[in-house]
């Protein structure tokens, strides 16, 4: 079974609580987004291992720490996961990023596919999915299989906002992924949607509706 990590740093939950608030604006909304991505990147990278190596300090040769050569490639879910990129970017620059695009179907609620665009040397990293809103699971799962099925290796979701249903329905699918949230939230709505959440992410990052 694929381990749920709840990022619940005190940062990350303090940024939380103004990404939920409706008053809060669009430029803030975007900036509160790509922090938490920072933040939760932070926690996504522990298991990273190490290698050690010796350098040279003004005082003496020593050993130190570095990470061995991790191939990672970022996989945000079109739109709203667009808006976690530059934050993990920041702690790991040298990753590729590839695109899945799906919407979620507003009376099934099953994700429907419009892109996919993958680097080159997919199949060689371990891909991070980043998409703000685990609702169903429907999309982060429908994601986690087109990797797969392109004989990529997906090993972690990355999600801000989750609901018991679609940690589940990950879990259920998936049991290899690790799934990292800032907040695990009550319940879906009859619409679909987190309660209590933060609304419609991709509307609120791109200041559509
Ligand atoms: C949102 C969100 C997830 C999906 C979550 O995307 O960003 O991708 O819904 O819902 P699910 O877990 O029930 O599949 P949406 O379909 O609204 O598209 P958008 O990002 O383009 O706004
Ligand atoms: N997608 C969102 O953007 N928000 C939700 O609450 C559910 C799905």
């Amino acid at each position: 079974m694929g381990r749920l990590h709840v990022c619940d740093h005190p940062l990350i939950q303090h940024k939380v609580t103004f990404l939920r608030d409706k008053n809060t604006e669009t430029k803030q909304f975007r900036e509160l987004v790509d922090e938490i991505a920072t933040l939760m990147a932070y926690e996504a990278t522990r298991d990273f291992p190490l290698e050690t190596i010796r350098v040279e300090t003004p005082v003496i040769e020593a050993d130190g720490k570095v990470i061995a050569g991790r191939m990672v490639g970022l996989i945000p879910i079109l739109r709203a996961g667009l808006g976690m990129v530059d934050g993990v970017l920041k702690l790991l620059p040298s990753a590729r990023v590839g695109h899945i695009g799906l919407y979620r179907d507003e009376v099934t609620l099953q994700p429907v596919e419009y892109y996919v665009s993958l680097p080159t040397d997919v199949t060689e990293r371990e891909l991070i999915v980043l998409d703000p809103m685990l609702a169903t699971g429907g999309s982060a799962n429908a994601a986690i299989s087109i990797l797969k099925g392109r004989g990529c290796r997906p090993t972690k979701l990355m999600c801000l906002i989750a609901a018991p249903e679609g940690l589940k329905a990950v879990q259920e699918a998936h049991p290899d992924i690790d799934i990292f949230v800032a907040a695990l939230d009550s319940h879906l709505n009859e619409h679909g949607y987190i309660v209590p959440g933060l609304g419609d992410a991709g509307d609120r990052l791109y200041g559509t509706k």
